[in-house]
């Protein structure tokens, strides 16, 4: 299996003026591509300062990162963004989607900004690609606001998708729907895993991390636990 993710040694101080704070405390972590690992533990154990590094929108204070075989510790932030652009895609709890833009515009956003030159057709073909995948080709001309949450958070994962990312980064993606949108979106990640998406997700609520097929705990920033799927466990084994 190809090691996607490689995190050693990984801390992350946050000073203020007041105090200092050790989110993470020389963290080891290794992401296999192809695999579903989600990320739980009590709030401000450090699970979204984990994500902002995984996912090269924050720097570690310490440690080093090898993502898809590249050291990017010490990128440069134009290489970074460049990096972050084609192989990360993200999903936020709060959606974070732009509300005075269609929604076939906020899923075309990250082409936009991408390296490859695409023509308007094929911005458009993507653009419906995804919104039918998430089943929402017939409201591309919609805005976010006219959606319902569960909705919205369908045209983010969309979005998320566009660059066709390698791994997928996802923070508390039910915590703002009700049980039946959050079932239909768990339902959405399982379907892109098992079509070969890595997905690396953060959430608090336990019967959703059990979707995943790799449970880690985080607790004052280290990972105190791993539960791997059976068959994982049986390869460790053997
Ligand atoms: N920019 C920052 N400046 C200072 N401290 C920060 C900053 N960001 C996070 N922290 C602190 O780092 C710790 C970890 O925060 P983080 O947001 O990663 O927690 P979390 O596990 O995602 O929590 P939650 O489940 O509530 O989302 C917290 O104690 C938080 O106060
Ligand atoms: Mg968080």
């Amino acid at each position: 299996m190809k090691e996607i993710i490689k995190l050693t040694g990984i801390s992350k101080k946050f000073e203020t003026e007041f105090m200092e704070t050790h989110a993470l405390d020389s963290l080891d972590l290794t992401i296999y591509e192809g695999d579903y690992v989600s990320i739980s533990g009590p709030s401000g154990c450090g699970k979204s300062t984990l994500l902002s590094i995984i996912g090269l929108l924050d720097s570690p204070t310490e440690g080093s990162y090898i993502l898809d075989g590249e050291d990017v510790t010490t990128l440069s932030v134009n290489r970074e963004a460049e990096f972050r652009n084609k192989n990360i895609g993200f999903i936020f709890q709060s959606f974070n989607l732009i509300d005075d833009m269609s929604v076939h515009d906020n899923v075309a956003l990250p082409l936009r900004y991408s390296s490859e030159e695409l023509t308007e057709q094929q911005v458009s073909e993507k653009v419906q690609h995804y919104l039918s995948l998430v089943g929402l080709e017939h409201r591309a001309m919609h805005k976010p606001n006219q959606l319902s949450g569960g909705q919205q958070q369908r045209v983010a994962i969309a979005r998320a998708l566009v660059n066709s990312p390698s791994i997928l980064l996802v923070d508390e993606p039910t915590g703002n729907l009700d049980s039946k949108s959050g079932d239909t979106i768990m339902k959405l990640l399982d379907e892109l895993n098992k079509n070969g998406s890595t997905i690396c997700m953060v959430t608090h609520d336990t019967t959703y991390a059990r979707y995943a097929k790799t449970q880690l705990h985080l607790l004052d920033g280290k990972i105190v636990e791993q539960n791997a799927e059976p068959e994982r466990q049986l390869e460790v084994a053997v």
